[in-house]
């Protein structure tokens, strides 16, 4: 019963002809068994479907060009209309902010926000890599922190957009004997002792007390620091106004641009420090990418908004 089954099974499927005989003589056939109809009218439909769309879209590669298809499409055609569309309405907010000065942007709520997230992706380009992505510092000594109140050149819209522009140079001067300044070692010793007491940090209260008498005195680190040490900016106790651009920093806070431990402050005091802030405006050449005039108005409005601006 079980044979007769195999030989009917036999009979019934199709070969293509092609017989092998192995050792024992056991003959190898290759039987021809059709494809499930279903699955050819698919086949076919691919094939119908392909040709069609060659014909419509772009398909084959050429030698140095491609088939264009009579439809014309292409992903750059569709990107390029969508951008035409995007940079049209985007020109209108830009021409605004063009005409606009610094402070009538930001008394628009809708106009700052458009502004801010243009100036937060000038930022990551050109500014993260030394202020730190969203301007909250570098692990790197002498890139300030922008995310706090504590300002060398100063925080308004004006000083900061000046900043930008023109870039700043901090220049703390060389007051060790050795690098060629006034002082010996031991009045660098006080000295760091009364800039140690100025944020309450660990020091010698009679050097302190020295040093005091150095800093207001002969060794004239008021002139810049001021005589609170709260830097030039901050010191409104000291009479005339004193020219801000030398950005002294506050010496009374935690925030330090090289660090606050006694062996670097005292290496700031003896051989100086020079912090550069390049320009970016038209206009400057050296170091630093140039930005466009908009560009700079936008990336001042976002280092303003950063939480710091005065
Ligand atoms: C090559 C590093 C570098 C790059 C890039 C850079 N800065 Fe600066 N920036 C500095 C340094 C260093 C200072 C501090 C200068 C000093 O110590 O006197 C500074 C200072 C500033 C200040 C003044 C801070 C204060 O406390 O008054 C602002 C504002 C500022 N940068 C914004 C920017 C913006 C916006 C960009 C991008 C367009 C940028 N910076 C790119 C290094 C850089
Ligand atoms: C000509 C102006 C000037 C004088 C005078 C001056 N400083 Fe400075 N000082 C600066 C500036 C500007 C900086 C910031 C340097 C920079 O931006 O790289 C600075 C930085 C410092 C720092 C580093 C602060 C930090 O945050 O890391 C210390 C400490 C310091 N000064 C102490 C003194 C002492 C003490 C004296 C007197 C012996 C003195 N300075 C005299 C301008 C001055």
């Amino acid at each position: 019963m079980a044979d007769n089954k195999k030989e009917t099974v036999k009979e019934t499927v199709e070969t293509t002809g092609h017989q092998w005989d192995d050792d024992e003589g056991y003959p190898l056939k290759e039987y021809n068994n059709p494809l499930p109809r279903w699955w050819l009218y698919t086949f076919y439909a691919t094939i119908v479907w392909s040709v069609i769309y060659w014909i419509l879209y772009p398909a084959w590669p050429l030698v140095n060009d491609y088939t264009r298809g009579v439809l014309g499409w292409s992903q750059y055609s569709q990107l390029e209309e969508e951008l035409a569309e995007a940079r049209e309405m985007q020109k209108v907010w830009d021409d605004k902010l063009a005409t606009l000065s610094l402070e009538q942007i930001s008394n628009d709520n809708t106009l700052l926000q458009y502004a801010i997230s243009g100036g937060k992706a000038v930022f990551g380009d050109n500014c993260a890599p030394c202020h730190g992505s969203g301007g909250v510092g570098s692990h790197a000594k002498g890139f300030p922190a922008l995310v706090d109140d504590d300002w060398l050149f100063g925080g308004t819209l004006a000083d900061i957009e000046e900043s930008v522009q023109n870039g700043r140079t901090g220049t703390m001067p060389a007051h060790e004997e050795k690098y060629d300044g006034a002082l010996n070692a031991q009045q660098v010793d006080v000295l760091t002792d009364y800039v140690l007491s100025l944020s309450g940090l660990g020091h010698d209260a009679q050097k302190a007390v020295a040093g005091k008498e150095l800093f207001e005195g002969e060794a004239a680190c008021v002139v810049c620091h001021g005589d609170s040490g709260k830097g030039s900016l901050k010191d409104v106790a000291f009479g005339d106004p004193i020219d801000r651009s030398v950005g002294a920093p506050d010496l009374t806070d935690a925030i330090w641009l090289y660090g606050g431990d006694r062996t670097t402050i005292r290496t700031s005091i003896a051989k100086g420090r020079t912090g550069k802030m390049p320009a970016w405006g038209e206009g400057f050449s050296g170091f630093g990418r140039k930005l466009d005039p908009l560009s700079i108005k936008e990336v001042t409005l976002y280092v303003h908004s950063l939480g710091g601006g005065r």
